[in-house]
């Protein structure tokens, strides 16, 4: 792409509104623009980022067994009456109202919907175990609509149901997510810590949060530090080893990490002192095993092996994908702009000619915009008749990990510069060398 032709409407200005680095950095690199409180339009270079970070979401539920599908934003509100739901809501709930004076509502979740689905189409324990999930736009009337995409009334969330014959089953299908959400997170350069959390009304110990550490997070959280060393790193995971899951999910969820609602201040203090940490935290998804609280009331029931009809076992496990962007943005920024993880960057190498118009930079940087390409990455060549000074803050505020510097002091020599966003270090190298290099950084498994 050439940032000639592109659509990046960078701010010069800090918007005085946005509060948190995110929102700031958001606004100002170009990548949204507030439509109305809480809801955004994604720009080509948000956009990109948010498609990035939802193929993932895809890729890894689909490694886990997981089956993609696609529910509507609209719900009829009467499949929420049936779950007693509809009233249950309150305000969050968008209420709509069609033509035909009937009711309808903009859906925060779709319990009630996936529960439908099932219950018209399956009917024996031989079609189990049965895992749905979506990525569609949700939409939560929020008092406080704040830090832009983090808290938005609009936002794009995978949510995925399971349905399995019993208790043990169900626990297997927890872990499945469980695993797939480290999996995730952790393609996309975070850290998100799975958290046991609150059940609320329903009741048993069967969720987790996963959070990502900021101190702009809502939730206060409290950890042994043990727990941010674990990573899954290149482990292959097989997830018909229900075992294997089971002892990844140990291993996560034996180090103390709750947030508020479930702490214990007196198991909390049995760890030792040095490794007791307080910190505030981004929810960016939770899992959750709610058994048969949908499938009872709604009728969605299954012939068991022994002929009798049971309800099925059910689950809901959540990501906040739109919201991700915003946690990626606050774990990975300096005072200069972004510093995008290389799994979700919206380009992989910025190109910066320091001589638009000189015949020798310019055909350089075409060559090294073609040869990027032939690896199959999409770089940025900033092509503007625009100062060198102008052209790195832009790409110091956008992010990308890395960026090859036609200049024609260089170029004397035969060589272009390769720079780290992460570290601020160059290298001079040789045109095939630069570019070889970026090659190799994105082959990596
Ligand atoms: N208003 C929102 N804006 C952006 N993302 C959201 C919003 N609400 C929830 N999410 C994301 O969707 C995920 C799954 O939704 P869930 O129903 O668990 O949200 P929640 O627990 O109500 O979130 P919160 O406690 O932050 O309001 C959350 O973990 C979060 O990452
Ligand atoms: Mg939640």
């Amino acid at each position: 792409m050439r940032l000639s032709r592109y659509f990046l409407p960078v701010l010069k200005e800090t918007p005085s509104d946005a509060q948190i680095a995110s929102h700031r950095l958001m606004l100002r690199a170009g990548m949204i623009k507030q439509n109305a409180a809480g809801i955004y339009s994604w720009l080509p270079l948000g956009y990109r980022v948010l498609r990035n970070i939802e193929r993932i979401v895809h890729e890894e539920q689909q490694a886990a067994g997981h089956i993609p599908m696609l529910m509507p934003t609209l719900q009829p509100a009467d499949l929420w009456r049936e779950s007693g739901r509809y009233d249950a809501y309150g305000p969050e709930m968008l209420r709509i109202r069609d033509r035909h004076e009937r009711d309808m509502l903009y859906g925060p979740t779709n319990e009630e919907m996936i529960t439908d689905i099932f219950r018209s189409h399956v009917g024996s324990y031989r079609d189990l175990p049965l895992t749905l999930y979506h990525i569609q736009w949700k939409f939560r009337d929020e008092v406080r609509p704040r830090f832009g995409v983090m808290r938005g009334r609009e936002f794009f969330m995978k949510d995925g149901y399971n349905f399995d014959l019993s208790y043990e089953d169900s626990m297997y299908a927890y872990d499945r997510h469980m695993v797939s959400y480290l999996r995730t997170y952790e393609r996309m350069g975070l850290k998100a810590i799975p958290m046991r959390a609150d059940s609320g009304p329903i009741g048993g110990d069967d969720t987790h949060e996963f959070l990502v550490l900021a101190d702009t997070g809502e939730s206060e959280v409290f950890y042994d530090a043990a727990i941010t060393d674990l990573t899954l790193g290149d482990r292959q995971i097989d997830f018909d080893d229900r075992a294997g899951l089971r002892a990844i999910c140990e291993e996560w969820t034996t180090p103390y990490a709750r947030t508020d609602e479930t702490h214990d201040a007196a198991l909390f203090d049995q760890i030792p002192e040095e490794q007791r940490r307080t910190s505030r935290g981004i929810e960016v998804g939770q899992i959750f095993y709610f058994g048969t609280k949908y499938s009872e009331p709604m009728g969605a029931t299954v012939v068991g092996p022994d002929g009798a009809k049971v309800p099925v076992h059910m689950g809901s496990h959540g990501i906040g994908v739109s919201r991700l962007v915003g946690a990626l943005i606050e774990a990975h920024h300096d005072d200069n702009g972004i510093i995008w993880p290389e799994g979700v960057t919206p380009f992989h190498c910025g190109i910066v000619n320091l001589r638009q118009g000189d015949g020798d930079c310019d055909a350089t940087c075409e060559k090294i915009d073609a040869a990027l390409k032939a690896k199959g990455l999409d770089p940025l060549y900033d092509d503007r008749d625009e100062r060198a000074g102008a052209k790195f803050a832009t790409m110091d505020l956008i992010g990308l990990p890395w960026r090859i510097t036609v200049g024609p002091r260089g170029l004397k020599n035969g060589v272009v510069e390769l720079t780290s966003r992460k570290t601020g270090e160059s290298e001079e190298m040789s045109l095939k060398a630069a570019v070889d290099r970026v090659g190799q950084i994105y082959a990596r498994p």
